[in-house]
């Protein structure tokens, strides 16, 4: 065979492989969206059904019952067509007034935007900032709720998961420590958290906790959830503006009726109901070991590669996603890129300031440890190929099996 011919066939040969890899189902290892269990892609492909037929209304009843298991309320929690982001916004606009100051407890991307959506709704907004990489302080935040500033404020909003650097805060005790101190509202991003650890809304004391489908609950993105105290419906009753769409009222009376205010997202419903059946299934020690054994794996494969982890206490680091710092040399768009472009894998970028300091390995909803060790296998081959020669070739993969066998 001469050169030529050698040489386009090898390159025919190179491209199906590349064509067939790209048909290997991707790989979402990011913190959301998270992937779909067949199952669930199944009752989302049915066709939609009436929402205001006997058929959905039983679905509803089913939904309604099960969210209060997923927040650990006694209360209802309301069903919103809209991504995390609204229900963040509905738990303000809902409780509080233009011009009532709140503190926010921030410490990344997510977190911070509970400020940003106080200030367009109009109220005054105090910071308590942890580092990047740090969760919350509790004895800081009782200093401040002591002091004089602290007895005019009228919510604390803060972030169980922080997704943008991959830290849990204490939110058990921070909540404490505001019932104690102060009659502030407790609201609480669960975005991240539930589906993936314990969250318990009414034995915390919590106030309001939002989430979205697109996490724990192994949806695709669409739907999120909000679950409030007696408290805040109290609170809510006493506000001016609360706004329409997303006005607790009429959720209250849509689940008092097992139906919904409008239209809602039907199939996502349908969807939702397999959920949580599923994740009823696993239970709730079950899914936060997984998410343990998940984290534990990524983690010790960072430190066996020798990559540094951005968030170094195991104590607070997340169940959901982790962070690491890539070695000198080594870009995240290369490494990212390597590892789509081979693996048709996803890993996420920093956000914000920390763009291009991290990637994020999400092992948050239906992940297991298949999917960590063929992303542990492939970001080791794509560090190799960059030219990466701080640990030898399976020193990761061979960390992540011994945490995997002992987690068993
Ligand atoms: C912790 C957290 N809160 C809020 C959001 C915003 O949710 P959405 O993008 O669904 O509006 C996200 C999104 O990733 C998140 O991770």
């Amino acid at each position: 065979m001469c050169l030529m011919s050698f040489r386009y066939n090898k390159l025919v040969q190179l491209n199906m492989e590349l064509d067939l890899n790209m048909k290997a189902d991707l790989k979402l290892m990011i913190p959301g969206p998270t992937p779909v269990p067949e199952e669930i892609l199944e009752v989302l492909a049915r066709p939609p059904i009436g929402h205001r037929s006997p058929e959905f209304k039983e679905v509803l009843k089913d939904v309604y019952s099960n969210l209060q298991w997923a927040f650990q309320t006694q209360r209802p929690v309301y069903l919103y067509t809209a991504s995390g982001t609204g229900a963040m916004e509905a738990a303000l606009v809902n409780v509080l007034n233009p011009g009532d100051e709140v503190l926010v407890l921030s410490c990344g991307v997510f977190s911070q935007r509970w400020a940003e959506i106080a200030k367009e709704l109009g109220l005054q907004v105090h910071l308590q900032e942890a580092p990047a990489g740090q969760p919350h302080d509790v004895g800081k935040l009782e200093t401040l709720l002591k002091s004089e500033q602290g007895k005019t404020i009228k919510a604390v909003c803060m972030i169980h998961n922080e997704t943008s650097t991959g830290v849990i805060n204490p939110v058990e005790e921070l909540a404490k420590v505001i019932r104690e101190n102060s009659d502030a509202l407790v609201i609480v991003d669960t975005v991240t958290s539930l589906g993936a650890t314990h969250f318990k809304m009414d034995e915390w004391g919590v106030d309001i906790a939002v989430s979205g489908s697109q996490k724990g609950f192994m949806l695709p993105p669409g739907l999120s959830f909000l679950a409030v105290s007696e408290r805040a419906l109290q609170a809510h009753q006493q506000c001016s503006n609360p706004g329409y769409y997303f006005n607790f009222t009429k959720y209250e009376k849509g689940i008092a009726g097992a139906t919904t205010p409008y239209t809602p997202a039907v199939s996502l419903i349908r969807g939702l109901q397999k959920a949580l059946e599923m994740m009823k299934a696993e239970g709730i020690d079950g899914t936060t070991q997984r998410h343990l054994r998940n984290r534990d794996m990524v983690r010790a494969a960072a430190r066996a590669m020798a990559l540094p982890l951005f968030v170094e206490a195991e104590a607070y680091a997340s169940p959901s996603v982790t962070s690491i710092v890539p070695p000198e040399g080594l870009s995240v768009d290369a490494i990212r890129a390597g590892i789509k472009e081979q693996f048709n894998i996803t890993i996420a970028n920093g956000q914000k300031d920390l763009t291009g300091k991290i990637f994020r390995i999400g092992h948050l909803g239906a992940i297991f440890p298949r999917d960590i060790l063929m992303t542990i296998a492939s970001l080791e081959v794509v560090c190799h190929q960059l030219g990466y020669s701080k640990a030898p070739l399976g020193a990761g993969i061979a960390a992540a099996q011994e945490v995997m066998i002992r987690h068993a």
